[in-house]
């Protein structure tokens, strides 16, 4: 679709600047009283002002539900009151309205596109788009001078510093470590499969991924128990996060009266903790760090273009980029075996073939992941149909004309990638609702054919996901250990399983009974 003709009308001023000292002015005594008293009784004439401003004819338009509608009935008004229900809501829209629409979030009108070349210019250059204000203000609030707040020239010389040594041959290393959190994982599994009881694989898969990205990345030593209570911590800094997300002003301004007092507290422990690897490591004798692999503590504390005191930043990053994102897709994976038969027993066959020989004590070897074909492409298309980062938020720095829809966005405008919906776009993908590793070729067998960019849920360009190449191999190892393990089924209706949008895209199970939310109930069998 194209529609050069279409503007929208330019942004409000950007929020001011976050990462600058606070400018003394601003906390001066409020104004005059004669100015507040005037505004006074302009108020009730608000709403009058308001409709007629939207009733006035504008220049054209691009496309998208009314300012109003956030008060009839209708997923702005759902996802307004229910912001755990976003990524949901805004697919509806975008089915009403196509690959582009703007869309009124407060008083700002943002642009959403699916469209994959849209999503691939977007991603081309993190001078013309980057990281919008309001997400890297929040990830200032809660891990400062992290990789997600940089300015766009750190954030380059970061990258490329990480990339030098934060790579695909690191994972060799991995291997104790992973089998430790790999044993933990299944002995748990064990004692459910004995008891006969549902297990909540969402938590167990949690305290496993952050058993992996602890032990693994900052060489720790960590219990089960203190991975679950760190667990504990991420779950609620996400839940805050998305809170800021949809309340950043509000809280902001109340903030003297405790409204980030839970984000606070949960970041001083994150932070207590975290600063313990690094001080750990700092100690570290010449001799003990010949004796261990290297690992992403090592790669993070040999970042000299990063202060010290922020480097405890980029580790909270990592532990929560790394960790979340991995076992809510694996739970997502475990699901979808769950759901779609065929996937499973191919997986079993897969399993049988390879590895038939294998004793169930012996963790696969780093080689063997690798020559997994099946089992790759189950881990992939749970990333395709269950993106855990639904949204690419972006600002445009100048005037620019998107290179897919062609669209107009004048400088300012903040410009959101729906990966979620175009990764289960009818227009772009054959059954695109539909559980089908299939489509993504193995051997002999050529993928299904998609416009570049469509798949995209680790990020494209230069701002893409630093831990694709972790997550890429965490996640298939775990979903063939646990498959040749232990056969799994959902111990609740298949439609009990909802999406969350908890910052990151989450399955819970809502519990009728209670109307509680939950982690996905399983039942655990030995094979
Ligand atoms: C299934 C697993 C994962 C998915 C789907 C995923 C997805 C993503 C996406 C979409 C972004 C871009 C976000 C944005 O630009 O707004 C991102 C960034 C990032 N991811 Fe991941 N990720 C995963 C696992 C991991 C792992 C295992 C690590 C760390 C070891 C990690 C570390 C990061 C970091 C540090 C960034 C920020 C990159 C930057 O700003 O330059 N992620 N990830
Ligand atoms: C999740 O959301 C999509 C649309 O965003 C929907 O089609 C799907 O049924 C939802 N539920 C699950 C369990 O995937
Ligand atoms: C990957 O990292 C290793 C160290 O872990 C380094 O020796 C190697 O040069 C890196 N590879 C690339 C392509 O940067
Ligand atoms: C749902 O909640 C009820 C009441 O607490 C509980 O008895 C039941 O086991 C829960 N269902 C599942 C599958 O956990």
């Amino acid at each position: 679709m194209r529609c050069d003709s279409h503007l929208i009308p330019p942004q409000p001023p950007l929020p001011p600047a976050y990462n600058k000292p606070p400018d003394p002015r601003r906390h001066k005594p409020s104004a005059a009283p004669t100015t507040s008293s005037t505004m006074y009784a302009l108020l009730p004439l608000l709403p009058f002002l308001l409709l007629v401003l939207y009733l006035l004819p504008r220049r054209p338009y691009l496309r998208g539900p009314p300012l109003l509608s956030v008060l009839l009935p209708g997923p702005v008004r759902t996802f307004h009151a229910n912001p755990n229900r976003l990524t949901e809501c805004l697919s509806a829209i975008s089915r009403t309205h196509g690959e582009v629409f703007a869309l009124w979030l407060g008083l700002s009108r943002v642009v959403f596109t699916t469209d994959p070349a849209d999503m691939v210019h977007m991603s081309s250059d993190t001078r013309l788009f980057p990281r919008a204000p309001r997400m890297r203000a929040i990830f200032e609030l809660a891990v400062p001078g992290g990789i997600f707040a940089m300015s766009h020239e750190q954030h380059r010389v970061v990258r490329a510093a990480l990339h030098r040594n934060f790579n695909h041959s690191m994972l060799r290393g991995f291997h104790p470590a992973m089998k430790r959190a790999v044993d933990t994982l299944c002995e748990a599994l064990r004692r459910a499969a004995a008891a006969g009881k549902p297990v909540d694989i969402s938590t167990l898969l949690s305290s496993t991924t952050f058993m992996i990205i602890l032990n693994v990345a900052f060489g720790g030593d960590f219990s089960p128990a203190d991975c679950l209570k760190f667990a504990a911590d991420i779950d609620i800094l996400s839940e805050e996060l998305m809170l800021e997300y949809v309340q950043y002003w509000v809280r902001a301004a109340f903030e003297w009266a405790g409204s980030r007092a839970r984000l606070f507290a949960c970041k001083k422990r994150i932070y207590a903790m975290c600063n313990q690897f690094v001080q750990r490591r700092l100690a570290e004798t010449r001799a003990d760090k010949e004796a261990r692999a290297p690992d992403m503590l090592d790669t993070i504390l040999s970042l000299d273009q990063v202060p010290e005191h922020e480097l405890a930043s980029l580790i909270v990053e990592f532990a929560i980029a790394g960790s979340y994102t991995t076992s809510q897709t694996m739970t997502w994976s475990l699901y979808e075996t769950c759901c779609v038969p065929r996937a499973r027993e191919a997986v079993h066959e897969e399993l049988a073939r390879k590895f038939g020989g294998k004793g169930a004590d012996e963790m696969l070897s780093f080689e063997e992941v690798d020559t997994l074909e099946y089992v790759r492409n189950v881990w992939k298309e749970s990333t395709r149909l269950h993106p855990i980062s639904p949204l690419l938020e972006r600002v445009v720095t100048e005037d620019v004309t998107l290179k897919g829809t062609g669209v107009r966005l004048p400088k300012g405008t903040i410009l959101y990638g729906n990966i979620k919906r175009m990764q289960t776009h009818p227009g772009i993908w054959s059954k695109a609702d539909e559980f089908r590793p299939e489509r993504w070729g193995r051997r002999g067998i050529e993928a299904e054919r998609v416009p570049f960019g469509a798949y995209a849920a680790f990020a494209l360009g230069k701002i893409k996901c630093v831990g694709r190449f972790l997550a890429d191999y965490e996640g298939p190892l775990i979903i063939a250990e646990l498959h040749r393990r232990f056969k799994f089924q959902l111990a609740c209706e298949k439609d009990e399983v909802v999406n969350r949008s908890n910052f990151v895209d989450l399955p819970r199970y809502l519990n009728k009974s209670t109307g509680q939310e939950e982690g996905i109930p399983m039942y655990v069998e030995l094979r």
